[in-house]
């Protein structure tokens, strides 16, 4: 029998929409001292925020926000100036090699292999990219996730300035003057883009408007919401289960979930060229036929509307209303409007598969990404190259790696058949389908009036950089099993 179920038990980038945050920071690092570390970690547990917190949080900028507003309209006649509330966010989770160093009992027991493997070692199977200096097979990521990385710490925030004063705080505990009980690996800071991009990921796409709501959490879910089991998210609970019986986990697994991180650096300029000099003609001549092969791409338009209920146009008021925006459904075994390749389908076939409780519903997951990277300058504009990395600090939750994000990259975005049986053959994910050796990768349902005539996507414009699995404990395991009073 489980124990009762508790926000303040349940870190807060698990449920809801995550930790409130206008920029973050990921601060990977290995332990050096075992004892050290799991002595000065009760220390830091106060720090951690909780579901419960991370709601108040929100539920306080809302009132903020407000208040502005009104003081806006009512004062000096000024133009508004929306301010931020002080909120920071402070979270932590283990890899695998990590949860053993720290030497707890059952470690071996958590029951998910492709956590307790580690990304690097799925990396040839998630399609990533060989580094071609390398005999065999080595992922060409960054070095940081070629080495073993034994936790991060993420932590949140309304500007650098309380990032980096919560990063001070937690040093304090954790890195104190000859006290190293862990080391740097690395530091890495994503941040919400600028102005009216502000929501939108590189390529320019609204993110972060399809998320599921969880049972006895999201109470209240929008229409178009997918609600799973508490057990989707979290393990132990009512839904981790492998063919109908719960999986066995350790009791200190309870209300914790898999944490997976993916750096995604995006070709910005590279796909705009792409979208230019591809977009095919419709009959309509006042349709913006480069805006139209984006939104066929991802399956809905910059604005977030959904190319199924906004076809040949974009329509920003249907992609604002958060009763319409998740509204709709893909037409099984068609796809003049939406190919069958294009991002949210890939992700979430809506109306494609039977039984969707069964085939969709568990491989659902929060998603809790940041851009990173600075804006596309004019030079790259104008060469349509790259000179500055930017891209996607991809982060999602789930209980059960080879149902959620692994299970979404290799089965759904990185198959070509996916979803079948469809008439014609798909492709990958227009967006997030790869293959080890990069290259051509060829769609269907591009082109309306012919949905069978094959469409080159003649590179891949996300290619990952590396990334690791991690574990995020419950603020009860984090103090009694991890942590040593
Ligand atoms: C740089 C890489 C990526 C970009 C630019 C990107 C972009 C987007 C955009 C624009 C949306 C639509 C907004 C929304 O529905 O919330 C979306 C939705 C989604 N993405 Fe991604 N994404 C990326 C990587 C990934 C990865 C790696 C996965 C998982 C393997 C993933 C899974 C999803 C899911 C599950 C949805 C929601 C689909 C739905 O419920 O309709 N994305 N993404």
């Amino acid at each position: 029998m489980a124990a009762p179920f508790s926000l303040a038990n349940i870190q807060g980038d698990i449920l809801y929409v995550g930790l409130p945050k206008q920029t973050q920071l990921f601060f990977f690092f290995e332990i050096l001292d075992v004892n050290s570390f799991r002595s000065q970690l009760s220390k830091l547990v106060p720090m951690i925020t909780t579901a419960e917190q991370a709601q108040n949080n929100r539920s306080d900028i809302r009132k903020f926000k407000v208040q502005e507003r009104k003081q806006a309209t009512q004062g000096d006649g000024e133009t508004p100036h929306p301010g931020t509330l002080r909120v920071g966010g402070v979270n932590i989770a283990f890899s695998a090699k990590g949860i053993n160093k720290l030497g707890i009992t059952d470690a071996n027991k958590i029951n998910d292999p492709l956590f307790q493997a580690g990304m690097l070692k799925e990396a040839q199977d998630l399609g990533d990219r060989a580094n071609p200096d390398k005999p065999g097979f080595e992922p060409e990521w960054d070095t940081e996730f070629l080495q073993e990385i034994h936790g991060v710490i993420l932590i949140t925030g309304d500007s650098h300035a309380t990032l980096n004063s919560q990063l001070e705080d937690v040093k304090c505990i954790l890195m104190k003057d000859n006290n190293h009980t862990i080391k740097e690996i690395s530091k890495l800071v994503g941040d919400v883009r600028p102005g009216n991009q502000r929501g939108h990921e590189h390529f320019g796409y609204k993110d972060g408007i399809s998320q599921p709501a969880v049972e006895g959490v999201d109470v209240d879910p929008l229409p178009g919401q997918t609600t799973v089991k508490q057990g989707v998210v979290l393990l132990r609970r009512d839904g981790d289960e492998d063919n109908g019986q719960p999986i066995a986990r350790p009791e200190w697994a309870l209300d914790g979930s898999f944490l997976a991180f993916r750096k995604l650096p995006q070709k910005v300029p590279e796909f705009d060229t792409f979208l230019r000099e591809n977009a095919p003609t419709v009959p309509d001549p006042t349709a913006n036929v480069v805006d139209l092969l984006g939104a066929r791409l991802v399956g809905r338009w910059k604005s977030g509307a959904p190319i199924v209920e906004a076809q040949l146009r974009d329509d920003p008021g249907l992609a604002d209303d958060p009763q319409r925006n998740n509204l709709f459904e893909f037409t099984r075994g068609k796809q003049q409007i939406c190919p069958f390749a294009a991002h949210i389908r890939k992700m979430n076939p809506r109306g494609d598969l039977d039984k969707p409780e069964n085939s969709v519903n568990p491989h659902l997951i929060p998603r809790r990404g940041i851009p990173f990277g600075g804006e596309v300058t004019d030079e790259e504009r104008n060469t349509g190259v790259t000179l500055h990395e930017r891209g996607l600090y991809f982060v999602c939750y789930q209980s059960n790696l080879s149902k959620g994000f692994s299970f979404l990259q290799r089965l759904w975005a990185n198959n070509a058949k996916f979803p079948s049986p469809s008439p014609e053959l798909p492709g990958l994910d227009a967006i997030i389908g790869q293959t080890t050796g990069g290259g051509t990768r060829t769609i269907t349902g591009v082109i309306s009036e012919d949905t069978n005539q094959p469409f080159d996507l003649t590179a891949e414009w996300v290619i990952s950089k590396g990334g690791e699995y991690f574990f995020s404990p419950s603020l009860p395991a984090l103090s009694s099993t991890f942590a040593m009073v």
